[in-house]
């Protein structure tokens, strides 16, 4: 992530951002139930308003230095910051009740390691799980905002097709000046 991304995330106005207009959004009305995983946590602005809500937090962050600073942010609570690659998830089938990503699914780097990270979330997923997330959408702003970086975003119309394809169901979208969503994995009676 260049100098001025990582800036931002670290901010109070970030983390009231993610706090007040992203977060209520996605949850309202869900229960996250007892253990979740958050993928790319960055510095964790979602993260502490997470915590409150469920019993565990696992949270996976690709960048080894800023999952060892998060651990120390953290250290104590119930989150638990682990260093890894969130396109090859190292758990089991059915761990968690709810999975989050927010922000994060621009900063990789194709469309088929964005489908593995979905893909991944699914599989890790119990019968009846949620899936929330948020991304930025596509502009100039955002592309200049990423030079030297990583920036793929996501295109909210396909990406809805993609959720559904991979095999997530009841999908919630709001498309607004950020893309939010909403999905679950199926019960395992309605699956079949
Ligand atoms: C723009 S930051 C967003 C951080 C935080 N979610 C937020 O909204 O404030 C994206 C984060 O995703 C992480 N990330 C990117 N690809 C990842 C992957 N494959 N597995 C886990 N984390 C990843 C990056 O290292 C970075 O910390």
């Amino acid at each position: 992530m260049n100098k001025s991304h990582g800036e931002l995330l670290g901010t109070a106005e970030w983390a009231a951002f993610l706090h007040e207009e992203v977060l209520p959004v996605v949850t309202h009305g869900v229960d996250l139930g007892d253990t979740m995983l958050e993928i790319g946590p960055g510095p964790g602005a979602a993260t502490e308003w997470l915590r409150h809500r469920v019993g565990r937090l696992v949270a996976l962050e690709l960048e080894p230095e800023a999952a060892a600073a998060l651990g120390t942010r953290f250290a104590g609570t119930n989150v638990e910051a682990v260093a890894g690659d969130a396109t090859a998830l190292p758990y089991p089938d059915g761990y968690f009740d709810a999975v989050g990503m927010f922000t994060m699914l621009h900063h990789v780097p194709t469309r088929a390691l964005q489908d593995a990270i979905l893909a991944g979330a699914l599989r890790a997923l119990r019968p009846g799980g949620t899936l929330i997330g948020s991304d930025s959408l596509s502009s100039d702003r955002l592309h200049q905002f990423h030079e030297g970086d990583v920036y793929n975003p996501v295109e909210p119309a396909a990406f809805l097709t993609r959720l559904q394809t991979i095999g997530f169901t009841d999908i919630m979208f709001v498309v607004g000046h950020t893309l939010l969503f909403r999905a679950r994995k199926a019960e395992a009676d309605a699956a079949a």
